[in-house]
C-alpha cells in the first residue's frame, strides 16, 4: 500500500518540524516527551491521491470536528521527545486524516515509517485548527512547550488574566508589543489532554496568538512551525527579563503607558 509521493511532499515540513524540535530541546523547553505540535497540510497535498489503508482503524474522538471532516494534519507522536524528534522527525510524527462526519481520524500508512500514535494533546490541537479554519484560515501551524519562563510566570497570581499578562510582557521590550500587539492569553488550569483544554484553548486562541497554560506550558498558532516558534521565544524573552530584573531585589519598572501609547502610535496607527 504505497503513499511514496505523499512522503516527499512531508520531507521539507517534517524538516522544518525537525529544526523547531532542536530549538524547544536547546531551550531547555522540552524536558522528556514536554510538547508537540501540529500543522494542517491539506492545500499542500492537491493532487496527490493519498491512500487510506481500510485495514488501519479509524479512532474515535471523543468529540467530533465536522468541519475538519478530510483534512490531513501532520502532528508529533504522543511521548515522542523533542531531542530525539529533532533527528528522526518522520519516525516521531504522523499524518492524520479526519474521517467524513469528523467523528474519528485515521493515521495514513507512510512506506518505511513506524507507527506511532497523535500527541494526546490531540484535542486541543483539532479545536484549534477548527477555530483556525473558520477565523484565520492562513494559520495552519500549532505548537504546545512547556516554556520554562512562562510556565514561572503562569505561578503568580498578578498575571492570572490576559489583561494583565500581556501588560506585563509588553512592559518589558518595545518589540514585544510591536511583534505581539495582540498580547498572550490566560487560560486558569485545566486538565492535561481534556475536552475542556482544548475547548477553552480554541476559543482564548480566537483571539490572541499565543496562550499560557497555568502552570502548564503554552501554545502558539501562526502560517508555519518556524513562525509559531518565533511568538513564544519572543514571550519568553519578556518573562526572562521580567524574572532578571526582578532578581536584583527590585520590582521591575517595565515600561510606562507613555511608552506604550508611543509605541503603538509610531508603528501602528501611521500604517
Ligand atoms: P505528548 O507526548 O502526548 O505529546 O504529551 C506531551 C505534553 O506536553 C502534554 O501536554
Ligand atoms: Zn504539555
Amino acid at each position: 500500500m504505497g503513499n511514496s509521493k505523499g512522503i516527499a511532499v512531508l520531507k521539507p515540513i517534517r524538516a522544518e518540524m525537525a529544526r523547531i524540535a532542536s530549538y524547544l530541546w536547546e531551550k531547555g523547553w522540552a524536558e522528556r516527551n514536554a510538547g508537540n505540535f501540529s500543522i494542517r497540510i491539506t492545500e499542500d497535498i492537491p493532487l496527490i491521491q493519498i491512500i487510506t489503508d481500510k485495514a488501519i482503524k479509524a479512532t474515535p474522538l471523543e468529540m467530533p470536528f465536522p468541519d475538519l471532516a478530510g483534512e490531513l494534519i501532520l502532528i508529533s507522536n504522543s511521548g515522542s521527545r523533542m531531542r530525539e524528534f529533532s533527528k528522526k522527525p518522520a519516525k516521531f510524527s504522523c499524518l492524520i486524516k479526519i474521517e467524513s462526519k469528523g467523528e474519528a481520524y485515521r493515521i495514513i500508512r507512510e512506506e518505511g515509517r513506524p507507527q506511532g500514535i497523535p500527541t494526546s494533546e490531540l484535542l486541543s490541537h483539532l479545536a484549534i485548527h477548527d477555530m483556525l479554519m473558520k477565523n484565520k484560515p492562513h494559520d495552519r501551524a500549532v505548537i504546545h512547550s512547556h516554556v520554562t519562563e512562562l510556565i514561572a510566570l503562569s505561578h503568580m497570581s498578578e498575571v492570572h488574566s490576559s489583561e494583565s499578562l500581556s501588560r506585563l510582557l509588553w512592559s518589558m521590550h518595545p518589540e514585544i508589543l510591536m511583534f505581539l500587539p495582540l498580547g498572550m492569553g490566560f487560560l486558569p488550569f485545566q486538565l492535561p489532554g481534556t475536552i475542556e483544554l482544548a475547548k477553552a484553548s480554541a476559543e482564548k486562541l480566537e483571539k490572541y496568538p499565543a496562550l499560557l497554560w497555568e502552570k502548564h506550558g503554552c501554545i502558539s498558532t501562526a502560517a508555519s512551525i518556524s513562525e509559531a516558534f518565533d511568538i513564544m521565544d519572543m514571550a519568553a524573552k519578556a518573562a526572562k527579563i521580567y524574572f532578571m530584573a526582578s532578581s536584583s531585589g527590585q520590582r521591575p519598572d517595565g515600561l510606562g503607558l507613555l511608552h506604550i501609547d508611543q509605541i503603538k502610535e509610531h508603528y501602528f496607527k501611521k500604517k
